[in-house]
C-alpha cells in the first residue's frame, strides 16, 4: 500500500521504516528541511538500536520530503506522528497536529483515505481532526471528483531503546475508528505484523514466544484512552514499587526481593517493578499530565495518577537527601553522575532524572561531573550552560569525587573496576540509583554503598 507519515521523530520514523520493511511504499514528511536532507543522505537523527540497519534495508520503499503535495495525493493511509509536547497546564500543545490535519485536507485526492492519529493525542482528538479535514477540503477550489476520508486512532506502544523490536513484534495493535472501512484498510496494512508472516531481519530475529499479534479494533475514544491508561498504569506501577521502597528501607527489607516476590504473581507480573530514581522520558510525564488535564475538563480528579507523579518527582529529591545524609555538607563537594539519558540504549534526555538531579546539586553549590555512553553530545547541545563537567569515561567522572551516583543503568557501568576507582575518589561513596550494582562486590572493593531505597 502507499503510505504517508507526517513527522519523522521517534514514532514517525520508526513506523515509516517498519512499514517500508513490510513492503509498503512509504513517504516520510517533515517540515524540518535539514532533517529531511539528512534522511535523504541516509543520516538518522535519533539513536535507536537497529533503526539504521532496517532503514537501509527498507530504503527502496522509502522517500523523504517536506512537501505535502508530494507525499499526500497517492497515499491510501496517512499517519500523523507529530509532536504533542506538554503545555504548562499539562494539556498537550496541538498546533502541530492541527497544522498537519489542515495540510492533509488540502492535498488529498483519493475518494477514500484513512488518516491515522499515531501521535499520542487527547481523547476526542479523532473527532477534532475529522472536522479540521472537512474544513480544509471544503475550502479547496481544486476539488475534482469526490474526496473521502475516515479518521482512525492507532496509538503506538514502542519503548525507546527497543522501538524496532516493539514495532515488529508488538504485544498488540490497537485500532480505533468509527468507520468500518478504515478498520479494514488498517488491518490489511498491518497484516504481515498481525500474522507475523514477514521475514525477520537476521539482527532482530522473531522471539520464540511471538505468535500472531492480537489486533484490537475499537472505537476512536476507546483507542485514545487505551494509550493514556496504559502509560498511566506503567508509571503507576513504578511509583508503587518506589513507595513500597520507602517502607522497605525503614524495615530493612530488600526492595529488589520484594519486587521479585510480588511480580511472581501472574496477576501482577515481574516487569516495571524496579525501584529507583523513577521514570523519565517524553511519555510518562506528558501522558499522565494530559490524562489529568482531560479528566479535569470533565470536572474529574485522578488522585491515583496524581499520586504516581508526586511520588516519582520525590525520587529525585531523595538522591539529594541521601547525599546530604552521607556527606553532611554538599556545598563545595564534587559529585559524579553515571548516565544522563533517561534510560539505557537511548540518547533521549527528555525529562531525564539526571538533568533534575544535576540542577538540584548545582543549586546547592556542588561541582557536578557526568558521563553517558551516548547522550553527551545531546546534553552539550541542550544543557551545555548548566555547568556540568562532561567526562569521556566513568573513570574520569569518579576522579576526586566525594560521591558518585548511578543514574542510568547502562551496561557500561555494571562491571567497572571499583577497587581501582575507589582509590581515585576523595570519598568512596556510591549511590546506586537503579538497584543494579552488586552491593557486596562494591563493599569488598572499598566503596561505601547506599541505595535509593
Ligand atoms: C514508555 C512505554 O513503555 C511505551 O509503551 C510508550 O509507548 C512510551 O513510554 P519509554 O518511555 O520509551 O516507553 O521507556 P520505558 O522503558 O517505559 O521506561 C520509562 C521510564 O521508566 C524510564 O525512565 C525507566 O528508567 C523507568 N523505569 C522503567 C523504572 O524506573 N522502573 C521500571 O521498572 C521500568
Amino acid at each position: 500500500m502507499r503510505v504517508a507519515i507526517i513527522g519523522t521523530g521517534y514514532v514517525g520514523l520508526t513506523t515509516g521504516v517498519c512499514l517500508a520493511f513490510m513492503g509498503h511504499t512509504v513517504s516520510c514528511l517533515d517540515s524540518d528541511e535539514a532533517k529531511i536532507k539528512a534522511l535523504r543522505e541516509g543520516k538518522i537523527p535519533i539513536y535507536e538500536p537497529f533503526l539504521e540497519e532496517v532503514f537501509h534495508e527498507a530504503l527502496p520503499q522509502l522517500n523523504f520530503t517536506s512537501s505535502y503535495s508530494e507525499a499526500i495525493p497517492e497515499a491510501e493511509v496517512v499517519f500523523i506522528a507529530v509532536g504533542t509536547p506538554p503545555t504548562p497546564s499539562g494539556a498537550p500543545n496541538l498546533e502541530y497536529l492541527s497544522q498537519a490535519a489542515k495540510s492533509i485536507g488540502q492535498h488529498i485526492t483519493r475518494d477514500f483515505v484513512v488518516v491515522v492519529n499515531k501521535s499520542t493525542v487527547p481523547i476526542g482528538s479523532g473527532n477534532w481532526v475529522d472536522s479540521l479535514l472537512r474544513e480544509a477540503i471544503a475550502g479547496r477550489t481544486d476539488k475534482s471528483g469526490t474526496l473521502g476520508f475516515a479518521v482512525a486512532s492507532n496509538p503506538e506502544f514502542l519503548r525507546e531503546g527497543s522501538a524496532l523490536h516493539d514495532s515488529l513484534y508488538p504485544d498488540r495493535i490497537v485500532i480505533g475508528a468509527d468507520e468500518p472501512r478504515a478498520l479494514e484498510v488498517l488491518y490489511s496494512l498491518y497484516r504481515p505484523i498481525v500474522d507475523q508472516t514477514f521475514t525477520p531481519p537476521n539482527y532482530l530475529p522473531r522471539p520464540e514466544t511471538v505468535g500472531a499479534v492480537p489486533l484490537l479494533s475499537t472505537d476512536l475514544a476507546s483507542a485514545e484512552l487505551i494509550k493514556y491508561a496504559a502509560n498511566a498504569f506503567l508509571a503507576l506501577k513504578i511509583s508503587f514499587i518506589n513507595e513500597i521502597g520507602l517502607v522497605a528501607e525503614r524495615v530493612g527489607a530488600n526492595i529488589g526481593e520484594v519486587g521479585r516476590g510480588i511480580g511472581l504473581d501472574s496477576r501482577i507480573g515481574p516487569r516495571f517493578l524496579s525501584a529507583g530514581i523513577g521514570w523519565g522520558g517524553s511519555c510518562f510525564g506528558k501522558d499522565t499530565a494530559a490524562l489529568i488535564a482531560t479528566a479535569g475538563e470533565y470536572g474529574l480528579h485522578l488522585p491515583i495518577v496524581e499520586a504516581a507523579k508526586k511520588i516519582n518527582s520525590r525520587q529525585r529529591d531523595r538522591v539529594v537527601e541521601k547525599l546530604l545524609n552521607e556527606l553532611k555538607i554538599l556545598k563545595g563537594r564534587t559529585v559524579g553522575l553515571l548516565g544522563l539519558a533517561f534510560k539505557p540504549n537511548t540518547d533521549d534526555l527528555r525529562e531525564a532524572p539526571a538533568i533534575e538531579i544535576a540542577q538540584k546539586l548545582i543549586d546547592r553549590g556542588v561541582r557536578v561531573k557526568a558521563h553517558d555512553p551516548i547522550a553527551m553530545e545531546k546534553f552539550e547541545q541542550s544543557y551545555g550552560k548548566m555547568g556540568v563537567v562532561l567526562c569521556q569515561s566513568a573513570e574520569q567522572v569518579v576522579e576526586d569525587c566525594d560521591a558518585v551516583v548511578l543514574v542510568t543503568e547502562w551496561n557500561d557501568y555494571r562491571d567497572l573496576d571499583w577497587e581501582a576507582l575507589a582509590k581515585k575518589m576523595r570519598s568512596a561513596l556510591i549511590l546506586d540509583g537503579r538497584h543494579t550494582l552488586d552491593k557486596d562486590k562494591l563493599m569488598r572493593a572499598g566503596m561505601r554503598y547506599v541505595s535509593i531505597s
